[in-house]
């Protein structure tokens, strides 16, 4: 119950902290630039059984979160190396799994008081992938805490095993470090295979977005190698709150694509395969973004096959585990 408890306190704890965050000046035009921004409403699609497997796959690892390093990994894989800068409380671990190939790179989401912090250090700051582009600035820091020494394990751990696939993944504050990983790794001329982030929390502005979508091949037409995955009306996706961002610091975030949406049944029924679906624009309405949640709720911990206790606790069957706490 330790991670549910730690989500509720960054719930309830986090944003009543927002104002003493709340610092830096409006710019009227920028605040305005996220309200003429055209909604995205096109209808989202079934996904096939092997993209639905691959979404509640690379869950598991997402979910890694306790015990780190991890003492018992998930689906037989092996930990190859471990970082963690204290001062930022950020971490990250690198799977092997000679059974299915791949090299995993996960970072685990908010756990603590310092991620918390990490979380509300929202104004932007420029970031160098391109003109214009702006982030997060507490999950940019977080991620440079630990970029050094991330790169070099993943290079190592890249090399040690050639023909391996390498993904990166992440959930909740995570998945945003996921997504800085990726573009500096990108930028760095590193092969990612592919990156699946879970109830990833915003970290860009519309430049920083359209740069994600450009490098990982994003677009209407084609998936792309960085998955975003949703689930029914999960808040996080949709933090910082613009409605609060835009007039405070004059600053919007927006999500990239492409956005898996778990939603789950009528009677609340888990999301499974004719329940998720692919969605179209970077903030589909027809989404999650539609759903009005608000911060970090039940949908933001239980995603399909992600259990933020698995790590550390032996499981009877691996096929039969769904939600988190
Ligand atoms: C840990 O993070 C702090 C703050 O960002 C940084 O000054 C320090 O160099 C980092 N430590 C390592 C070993 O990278
Ligand atoms: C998937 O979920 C829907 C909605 O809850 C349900 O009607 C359907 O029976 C489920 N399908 C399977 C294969 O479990």
């Amino acid at each position: 119950m330790l991670c549910h408890r730690q989500h509720i306190l960054a719930a309830t704890l986090g944003w009543a902290l927002l104002p003493i965050q709340c610092l830096s000046i409006p710019s009227p035009q920028q605040a305005h630039g996220l309200l003429n921004r055209r909604a995205d409403t096109r209808a989202p699609d079934p996904i096939d059984p092997t993209t639905f497997n691959a979404i509640l796959h690379y869950a598991t690892y997402a979910g890694t979160y306790l015990s780190a390093p991890c003492k018992t990994p998930p689906l037989g894989a092996e930990v190859v190396s471990f970082a963690q800068n204290d001062s930022t409380a950020t971490q990250q671990t690198i799977f092997r799994n000679r059974g299915d190939k791949e090299v995993i790179l996960a970072f685990p989401g908010t756990a603590n008081p310092t991620d918390i912090g990490t979380d509300l250090n929202f104004p932007q700051t420029p970031h160098p992938a391109c003109d214009g582009c702006a982030v997060h600035q507490g999950v940019y820091e977080a991620w440079l805490s630990v970029a050094d020494q991330t790169m070099a394990q993943a290079r190592a751990a890249v090399q040690a095993t050639p023909d391996f696939k390498f993904v990166i993944v992440g959930h909740s504050l995570g998945g945003g470090l996921a997504n800085m990983a990726y573009v500096d790794m990108q930028r760095a001329g590193m092969k990612v295979d592919l990156v699946v982030s879970y109830g990833e929390l915003a970290v860009g502005n519309q430049q920083y977005a359209d740069h994600v979508d450009k490098i990982a091949g994003a677009s209407d037409d084609n998936v792309g190698m960085f998955w975003r995955v949703t689930h029914a009306n999960d808040g996080v996706p949709l933090l910082p709150p613009n409605a609060l961002t835009s007039i405070i610091v004059g600053q919007s975030f927006i999500q990239h694509r492409t956005e898996f949406w778990a939603q789950d049944g009528p009677d609340g029924e888990p999301a499974n395969l004719t329940t998720t679906f692919r969605c179209y624009g970077q903030m589909s309405e027809a989404c999650n973004t539609g759903q009005g949640g608000i911060g970090i709720n039940t949908a933001h911990v239980f995603y399909p096959g992600l259990n933020v206790l698995s790590c550390g606790i032996p499981r009877r069957d691996e096929s039969s585990v769904r939600g988190g706490v």
